[in-house]
Parts: C-alpha cells; sequence; structure tokens
C-alpha cells in the first residue's frame, strides 16, 4: 500500500505554479540579504481559504531559512492579541537557531522578556522578578507597546545579522483577523523602523482575507502603504503538476483523461485540487508503482470529495444572513460562472446600492469574489452547485442537523464528463 499523497487542509507535497509569487518574496527578502536593510512596508498575500496562501507563505519560510533567514510565524486568531505570541516566536527562533554565545543567553533572555513585559504579554506567561516589577497595571500604553515592538525586531535582527545570518523574516498568516490594537502597533513599530532601514534587516510577510486591507487600514491609515498582492488560482498546467507531480513521485501515473478531469472540475482551486485527488487515490489504493489511475477511479472518488465539500459549502451556507442567501441564490442560479451587480439588483429587484453590504461582506468573507468590470462569481468552484442543489431539494443547511444523516446522502451521484478540452473554465487571472 502506498501512502496518499495529496493534502486537503494541509501543506501540500508540491507546492505549484507559485514561481512568480515566490519570486517576489525572494526578491522582497534579497535586499535584507544583500543589503542589510530593511525588506519594505509589509507584504500581504490575500485571497480566499483554500487559494495556498498558507501553503505558498509556509515555503517562503523554509526557502528565507535555507538562505540563512531566522523566522517567525504567528497565526492570528479573532479572540487572541497576536503580539505575545510573536515575542515568544522571536524567543524561540533565536535560542532554536543558538546564534547567541553562551554568555549572553542569560541576559538576552532577560532582555526578551522585559520586552514581553512592555509589549503586554500576560501574566500567565512566566517573568522573572526583575521584569514583573516593571509590569503595568492594566494594559500598558500603546506608545510603550509600540517602542518595544520596535526594539524586539531592531534587536533581533541586529543579533542575527551580527552572528552571520541573513536577518530576521516575521511571517503573520490569517491578518485579517488580527487584533486592531495589536495590528496598529506591529504598524507603527515598521513605520518608524522604516526611517532607520539600514538598521533594521527584517521583514513582515502577511496573509489574509480579501478583508485583511481593510483590517491594516483601519488599524493605521498608513497601513494603506503595505504591498497587497492577491493571490490567484492556478492555472491549467500548474494544476495538472499539483495533481500529477505527487503521484508520479511514488511511481503511480494519471491517465491525461482522469487528469483532465480532476482539472476542470476544480478550476484551479487548489483545495478543491487536493480533495479530488485525495478521494480518487483513496478509490483506487493503489498498492505499487506502475499503477495507472484512470476517469473511473476518479467518478468513483466523487461521492467521498462531494461530501467532504458539502460539509463546508453548508456551514458557509448556514452562516450566511437571509440577503446574503439571496444573493448567493441569485449568483449560483444565473447559469454562469460570473454574474454582474445589476444582474443581481435587478433578479432582486433592488437598487444595486442597497445590496453593497451583504454583497461587500460577502468579499471580505472570501465567499464570492469580483473579477473585473462589475462582474462576481464564487471563489470556490462547486458552491454555486451546492446551493441550487440545496434549494432545489430543501435540505437542510445545517451541517450537523441530524436529519440530513450522512451528508449529502440525499444528493445526486455525480459522474464527470469525459475528458473536455482541458480546464476551458479555469479562469486567466
Ligand atoms: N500551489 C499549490 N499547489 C498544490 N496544492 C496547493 C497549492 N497551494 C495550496 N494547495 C493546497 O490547497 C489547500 C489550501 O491551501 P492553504 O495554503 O491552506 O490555503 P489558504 O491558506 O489560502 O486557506 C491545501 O490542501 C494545500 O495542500
Ligand atoms: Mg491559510
Amino acid at each position: 500500500m502506498l501512502p496518499n499523497p495529496y493534502s486537503p487542509g494541509e501543506l501540500p507535497r508540491v507546492l505549484a505554479g507559485r514561481e512568480e509569487q515566490q519570486n517576489r518574496i525572494r526578491g522582497y527578502l534579497s535586499r535584507i540579504g544583500t543589503y542589510g536593510e530593511m525588506g519594505g512596508p509589509l507584504l500581504v498575500f490575500q485571497g480566499p481559504r483554500g487559494v495556498g496562501k498558507t501553503s505558498l507563505l509556509r515555503e517562503a519560510q523554509r526557502d528565507a531559512e535555507g538562505h540563512g533567514f531566522i523566522t517567525a510565524w504567528v497565526s492570528c486568531r479573532r479572540s487572541a492579541p497576536f503580539l505575545p505570541d510573536l515575542v515568544s516566536r522571536i524567543g524561540k527562533a533565536i535560542e532554536t537557531a543558538d546564534i547567541l554565545p553562551r554568555a549572553e543567553k542569560g541576559r538576552w533572555g532577560l532582555r526578551l522578556e522585559r520586552i514581553g513585559v512592555e509589549i503586554g504579554v500576560p501574566s500567565v506567561v512566566k517573568v522573572s522578578a526583575s521584569a514583573s516589577a516593571d509590569r503595568y497595571e492594566g494594559d500598558p500604553p500603546r506608545g510603550a507597546r509600540i517602542s518595544a515592538l520596535e526594539d524586539l525586531l531592531h534587536e533581533t535582527s541586529r543579533q542575527v545579522r551580527g552572528r552571520g545570518g541573513a536577518g530576521l523574516v516575521v511571517f503573520v498568516d490569517e491578518l485579517h483577523a488580527a487584533a486592531r490594537d495589536d495590528l496598529a502597533v506591529l504598524l507603527n513599530a515598521m513605520q518608524n523602523l522604516a526611517g532607520k532601514r539600514e538598521d533594521n534587516p527584517f521583514a513582515v510577510i502577511g496573509a489574509g482575507l480579501p478583508s485583511a486591507p481593510a483590517a491594516l487600514v483601519k488599524a493605521a491609515t498608513f497601513g494603506e502603504r503595505s504591498t497587497f498582492l492577491t493571490l490567484p488560482r492556478l492555472q491549467p498546467a500548474a494544476a495538472e503538476t499539483a495533481v500529477a507531480e505527487p503521484a508520479d513521485d511514488l511511481g503511480v501515473h494519471w491517465t491525461s483523461q482522469a487528469l483532465q478531469a480532476v482539472v476542470s472540475e476544480a478550476q484551479g482551486f487548489p483545495y478543491l485540487l487536493q480533495v479530488l485527488a485525495h478521494a480518487t487515490w483513496e478509490a483506487a489504493r493503489p498498492s505499487r508503482e506502475g499503477v495507472v489511475l484512470d476517469i473511473d477511479d476518479v467518478n468513483a472518488g466523487l461521492p467521498v470529495a462531494d461530501d467532504q465539500l458539502t460539509t463546508m459549502y453548508s456551514a458557509r451556507w448556514a452562516a450566511a444572513s437571509d440577503l446574503e442567501k439571496k444573493i448567493m441564490a441569485v449568483m449560483a442560479g444565473a447559469g454562469s460562472t460570473t454574474v454582474t451587480r445589476a444582474e443581481i439588483a435587478a433578479t432582486l429587484e433592488r437598487p444595486t446600492q442597497a445590496l453593497g453590504v451583504p454583497r461587500e461582506r460577502l468579499i471580505d468573507k472570501g465567499i464570492i469574489e469580483p473579477v473585473g468590470h462589475g462582474e462576481l462569481r464564487f471563489t470556490m468552484p462547486g458552491f454555486d452547485r451546492y446551493i441550487r442543489e440545496t434549494l432545489a431539494t430543501g435540505a437542510p443547511s445545517d451541517a450537523t442537523d441530524p436529519a440530513l444523516g450522512r451528508l449529502g446522502a440525499g444528493r445526486r451521484r455525480r459522474e464527470l464528463p469525459p475528458a473536455s478540452d482541458g480546464g476551458h473554465d479555469t479562469p486567466q487571472l
């Protein structure tokens, strides 16, 4: 039995089709590596869930470490501040890299603790007596937090550089969920350090939903000076690589018909590619090199893939407001991949502006996305079919509803058409 090489929801074994973005990141970091100066303003990749932001950043992290950088990674959550985490991650990174001479380790540890206190690391973290003597009553004032973070980024990146490393790279995932106050502190600290760029060999790279830019601007007006890059779906050739290569590495191959079926169904959406390929592999269970996966295997795996996707779609549908559902229903029923704002308004018999708020919310949540000239589409191909079926069958939309039984059980079983003309629907972004 060969292991399933696909990874829905986890890092891909093969990161396909991201050369452009990887080069962009390398270019950004090369300034630090070459001149020892700050990389530039915050670099942010935005896109819907499942398009591959975390995967790209993790690969960039590995690449940066390979080039002598020390890296720290934090992932923001709605309910919690992320700066305390950042302090401890940077501390750990320095410790792991083991760049400090033994004699300096203790001093550095205390320094880090002190910075932690100034930034407002919660008291559950063990703090030495000398550092806790300076503890603030309640939260430290913002100015103090900003200069503490400046100290942290400045001193750490100088340490790394001084010990022969390239510099420090901080990765902040799920930026849209960042606590506003923490985000403001980060942006202000970066802004202040940019005034002395040659003295601060670090960079911050982030990723988040399409609402991330707005979150940054709300936190600090100059947040808009960040560099925002939209992470597109994969081009057809890259989508093929994403599916074929992990199998090739195990000596298992896809027929071109099977490959085309998966690629055209997923329309370049990485998560979908992984789910479909994973399900195909499970259905075929290749036990040795030389096995070939064909269209029958794809179709045999399809119910499992559909069930998995249905779980996700139903959660999204259930979380939407009534007006959001109405908009999505119109889009799903339109019979075309993209729908204009005007069409939606006309069908709902409302002025376009009246739909602005729910429409933006759907965009912010990464459920729909604009594609040029007032047109919108679902970020995940397949969600439209789910909505059509849900509305047609009147099936409960709550994934946890026991009445639904096995998820998607009542749904029509699908079969993918044999090889089409090769992912013609894949957008050229
Ligand atoms: N470039 C890629 N090539 C192949 N698979 C990818 C690629 N990018 C992402 N994936 C896969 O897509 C899914 C979603 O990726 P992830 O990075 O978690 O997306 P996001 O962070 O945007 O939600 C994962 O299963 C991952 O393995
Ligand atoms: Mg992610």
